[in-house]
């Protein structure tokens, strides 16, 4: 079945284009991720499809994430959840960088990959190398019976349902919170308390209702759109948790807009970005609270000394960013960890709205294909 196929079995509803309505589908995309995958009596996650024995499980020693585009920054924010909570070292390798190399893997190296379609082409051959060389090797997919899903020893399905527009959305939401699932319960077969562990799940389990909160910065968002849509570049800044968020927000205004966008994490700015700084070019801070907050304050300030207009995207109740930044999208404040699922949908709505006033094609940009299948 083609794109188009599946496309023309969908039914656009209100919405005028395919990404608005997967945005605004992420509350129940993440609902279906999280079906079924809490084990309430263990204070841990459960998957139907790993296939693998809890024996080996627990002696993974190191865990490769490989990807490509807006997958390999869910798998960013991965390495961070899995060693937080599991405390198994992580690699994120991009897919096409993989295949070719021979990195250092121990026995028990677990590799992830992890693929929205399941077809892409260099994640499927990095796939083929990583089972090659005889490391389990599982799939964190999307697309049920995918090329991927079906050559991985087991895997994790993300529930998204069809995605249709060519920039991943609630995609990039769903495998971060199915890693978010599995770092929980590797973490619970080794060091992480039964109470931590529930805490995580409390937690968790609010995720579709605080997007559905955030969801409700639409307004706002396209109101500031309409200020900088016609500007050549843009700087996305994060950090921790949010430094992956900041390399898709500026992927996706990249991919719908065709503006020239780069992510770095804040504290890079000083090496090099900061120079990009003029009285044009928007600084897209993502300043929620944590404690990293009075960093990224600093760096926003620095920002400002240069005259540079910013965007922050931060936390309702914050009464220190409005006199700091030029604009701002407020999201639920929320644990450090759960931040990317709900700062990453103010910056998806930022790129649809910017890319709508300049007239693009949202649901297919220019040069972009929804899976790309060949080298
Ligand atoms: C293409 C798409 C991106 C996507 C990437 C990886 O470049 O345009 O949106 O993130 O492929 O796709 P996958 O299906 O493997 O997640």
């Amino acid at each position: 079945q083609t794109l188009d196929h599946v496309a023309g079995n969908i039914d656009l509803g209100d919405f005028d284009t395919y990404m608005l309505k997967e945005i605004f589908e992420q509350p129940q995309s993440l609902e279906n991720c999280l079906r079924g995958r809490i084990d309430d009596d263990a204070a841990s996650a459960k998957f139907g499809g790993l296939n693998v024995d809890v024996q080996d499980l627990r002696h993974v020693d190191r865990i490769v994430l490989t990807a490509c585009g807006t997958s390999w920054h869910a798998a960013l924010v991965g390495e961070y959840l899995i060693e937080e909570f599991a405390r198994i070292p992580v690699e994120v390798e991009y897919a096409s960088e993989f295949r070719y190399r021979n990195p250092p893997m121990t026995d028990r190296t677990m590799t992830f990959a992890i693929t929205q379609s399941g077809e892409t082409a260099d994640t499927l051959a990095a796939l083929r190398e990583s089972r090659r060389k005889g490391h389990a090797t599982m799939a964190i997919c999307n697309v049920v019976g995918s090329t991927i899903a079906r050559e991985a020893d087991g895997g994790i399905y993300l529930h998204a349902g069809p995605e249709i527009g060519v920039a991943s959305t609630k995609a990039f939401t769903s495998q971060v919170t199915s890693m978010m699932l599995l770092a929980l319960y590797l973490g619970r077969m080794r060091h992480l308390s039964f109470p931590a562990g529930q805490r995580l799940i409390k937690q968790m389990r609010q995720l579709p209702q605080l997007v559905e909160k955030t969801l409700a910065c639409n307004e706002a968002v396209a109101k500031i759109a309409t200020k900088y849509f016609d500007r050549n570049n843009f700087l996305y800044l994060g950090r921790l948790y949010n430094f992956p968020v900041a390399l898709e927000g500026a992927l996706k205004l990249k991919e719908i807009s065709y503006i020239h966008a780069e992510g770095y994490p804040a504290a890079e700015m000083k090496h090099g970005p900061i120079a990009l700084v003029d009285e044009v070019t928007p600084s897209v801070f993502v300043v929620p609270h944590g404690t990293m907050y009075p960093k990224v304050m600093s760096n926003l300030e620095e920002v400002k000394a240069r005259k540079g207009p910013v965007i922050a995207i931060a936390c309702e109740g914050d009464k220190e960013i409005s006199a700091a930044a030029d604009d701002v999208i407020f999201v639920p404040d929320v644990e450090e960890y759960l931040q990317p699922i709900v700062t990453s949908i103010p910056l998806q709505l930022l790129a649809y709205h910017i890319a709508i006033l300049r007239g693009c094609n949202v649901d297919r940009p220019r040069n972009l294909a929804k899976s790309v299948t060949v080298e």
